[in-house]
């Protein structure tokens, strides 16, 4: 398989944009109607995210050690979505169609054995790790919610209790299905380390046009039902390390870092952390009350509340969590661990990166407005 030859060919499909996966759409639905009801009935997310993961896989052809983990997470991502071994030939037909009919003159006979030995591996690794994943754990979780507060009229704090035992690592995320929305899986992040009994807070904010997340703020309440997806991410916490630690939280990027939080407080000898936590404006601090209950028995923890678009007089430093971070320390020697938008993720970490802090010290996770 020529590696440099299927990047520069999908590099060529993928300057048509959107077109391409419409078309891909277009002809599986054609060619396999019975699979349209397994996809939401607005396509207009899925079709960035597969073709998002195809340039990812794509641009990591020659680099096996990392893009396996993350196939065989997609692989086992899929179960929640009813996919099957069989139906993994029909998807990969309708993709070859599509790179064929973008690549215009340029497709070649080569070109089609390419990716058709990328797909159909590809395929393998997917369709082995869904396998070995059934063999442990269930495709889905269903959960009923046990207490739903709105913290503002767009925020809303959660939460939930699995039908079966959930495992899952502080810092990770599920993918929620609310009865309302069918088939339109949205990632959240547990805001709690495991406890005894299994229960899993939420941080939820209202996404202007988003069709999920207005129904897990406004419409869902105490006894209703959603699925989880398995838990996915690596923004785990480092417990070998021994370093002090900087966590900066965004509005509900908040949550991940909460679960981090209480995974630390429940060490024998804690490290010393530093928990910046930031919004637009005072009312979207959110849980800073339950930070600062925190902050005032745990020794080892310093709250700080950053307030960018308004002057929050004593309640608050004043600025964009990048800004504030920079005046306040030298955090070259600590572990950081940065969650929010994606601008605001970027700049923070512009900013530990220029205060001297190796790009192996800092673990992200970005909330896309979707
Ligand atoms: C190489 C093979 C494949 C790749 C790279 C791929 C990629 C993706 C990605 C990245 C997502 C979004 C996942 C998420 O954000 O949770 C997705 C969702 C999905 N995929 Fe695949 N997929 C593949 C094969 C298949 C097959 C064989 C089927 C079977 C029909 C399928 C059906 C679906 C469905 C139903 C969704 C959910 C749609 C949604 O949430 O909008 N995929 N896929």
């Amino acid at each position: 398989m020529d590696a440099q030859r299927l990047k520069d060919n999908f590099a060529q499909v993928a300057q048509h944009g959107d077109a391409v996966a419409l078309f891909f759409y277009s002809d599986l639905f054609l060619r396999n109607p019975r699979l349209r009801e397994m996809f939401p009935v607005g396509m207009s997310h899925q079709r960035d995210r597969l073709l998002g993961a195809l340039g990812r896989i794509v641009s990591q052809v020659d680099n096996l050690p990392d893009l396996v983990p993350f196939v065989q997470q997609l692989g086992r991502d899929h179960r929640k979505f009813g996919v099957e071994a069989l139906h993994y030939p029909e998807v990969g037909a309708s993709l070859v169609a599509t790179l064929r009919y973008y690549s215009g003159p340029s497709w070649s006979e080569e070109l089609a054995r390419d990716w058709t030995d990328a797909y159909n591996l590809l395929s393998k690794v997917m369709i082995e790790a869904a396998h070995e994943d059934a063999s442990q754990r269930p495709s889905w979780w269903n959960a009923q919610i046990v207490a739903h507060e709105r913290r503002r009229f767009d925020m809303a704090v959660m939460r939930v209790l699995p039908d079966r035992p959930f495992a899952y690592q502080p810092g990770q995320a599920v993918s929620l299905e609310v009865p309302a929305r069918m088939r339109m899986w949205r990632y959240y992040s547990m805001a709690n380390a495991p406890r005894p009994d299994n229960t899993l807070d939420f941080h939820v904010q209202l996404i202007d046009g988003g069709p999920v997340s207005p129904v897990l703020v406004r419409a869902l309440s105490v006894g209703d039902w959603i699925k989880l997806g398995p838990p996915i991410g690596t923004m785990t916490y480092d417990e070998r390390s021994g370093r002090d630690v900087l966590l900066v939280a965004g509005s509900t990027g908040l949550a991940p870092l909460k679960a981090i939080l209480e995974q630390i407080d429940a060490r024998p000898n804690p490290p010393r952390v530093h928990l910046f936590f930031g919004a637009r404006y005072v009312d979207g601090l959110y849980d800073l009350d339950e930070l600062q209950k925190m902050a005032a028995r745990a020794p080892w923890l310093t709250v700080i509340p950053a307030v960018s678009d308004h002057d929050p007089g004593p309640a608050a430093e004043r600025g964009t969590l990048a800004d504030v971070i920079g005046q306040f320390g030298m955090w070259q020697n600590h572990d950081a661990y940065v969650c929010g938008s994606p601008a605001m993720v970027e700049a923070t970490v512009a900013r530990l990166r220029q205060m001297g802090l190796s790009d192996d010290r800092i673990r992200t996770d970005k909330y896309a407005d979707a």
